[in-house]
């Protein structure tokens, strides 16, 4: 299964999912604390948007290009976001720091997401929440973005199984128009989760 060069992909002058922040994140802003933990960052848009709502963003992304694409947004709208390079395979978020994740279009394989989801929740603070948006499984059939693969792609069963540990606030498979940038545009099918760290949680 070929994935994208996420690199060369970045490398343009052109934002490539736009520089306007996702609308299921826009939507739910309110309930978001910081500081923030922004998953698969990419180019900025939403660390960009969190950052002027106030929030003490770390954008974490592997692609170098698409994290100094980041920068240069936040410079451009005169608000500060910090970035770390870093694969989300093995990556190590500071434990219960983060008032909330943020985790629009990170498509990961199960085996990482086994590992990386755990890690997520124990790096939120009680009553913390992880936002999470992704192309259902559904998608596949479709052309208007995403992964072809379909272990990348989400469901509500897998997000139960996959973050159980959170109290759901949010969980719904939805058709939306997504328009953010030249590879995601059109009638999508995509999952929506937000959960909260429960505050006796063990993690
Ligand atoms: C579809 S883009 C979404 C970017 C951003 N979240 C947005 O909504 O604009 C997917 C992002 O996931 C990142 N990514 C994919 N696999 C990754 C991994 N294993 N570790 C870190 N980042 C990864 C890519 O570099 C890319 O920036």
């Amino acid at each position: 299964m070929s994935r994208p060069d996420w690199n060369s992909r970045y490398d343009t002058d052109e934002y490539i999912y736009g520089c306007e922040p996702n609308s299921f994140l826009v939507e739910q802003v309110d309930l978001i604390r910081g500081p923030v933990l922004s998953l698969a960052e990419g180019e900025g848009r939403n660390a960009v948007f969190l950052a002027s709502r106030g929030h003490d963003v770390l954008g974490v992304d592997a692609s170098e290009i698409g994290l100094n694409k980041a920068r240069a947004l936040a410079t451009e709208r005169g608000v500060s976001i910090r970035t770390e390079v870093a694969d989300l395979a093995c990556y190590e978020p500071t434990l219960n720091h983060f008032g909330a994740v943020v985790s629009i279009w990170a498509h990961l394989p199960s085996v990482v997401r086994g590992r990386l989801y755990p890690l997520v929740i124990q790096s939120l603070v009680p009553g913390g929440l992880l936002l999470l948006e992704a192309y259902s499984e559904r998608q596949l059939q479709r052309d208007t973005g995403g992964p072809k693969d379909i272990d990348m792609l989400l469901s509500t069963e897998k997000l139960s199984l996959e973050l159980g540990d959170l109290e759901v606030v949010l969980l719904r498979e939805t058709e939306r128009e997504v328009v953010e940038g030249a590879y995601h545009t059109g009638l999508a099918s995509v999952v929506q989760f937000i959960g909260r760290k429960k505050a006796m949680s063990h993690e």
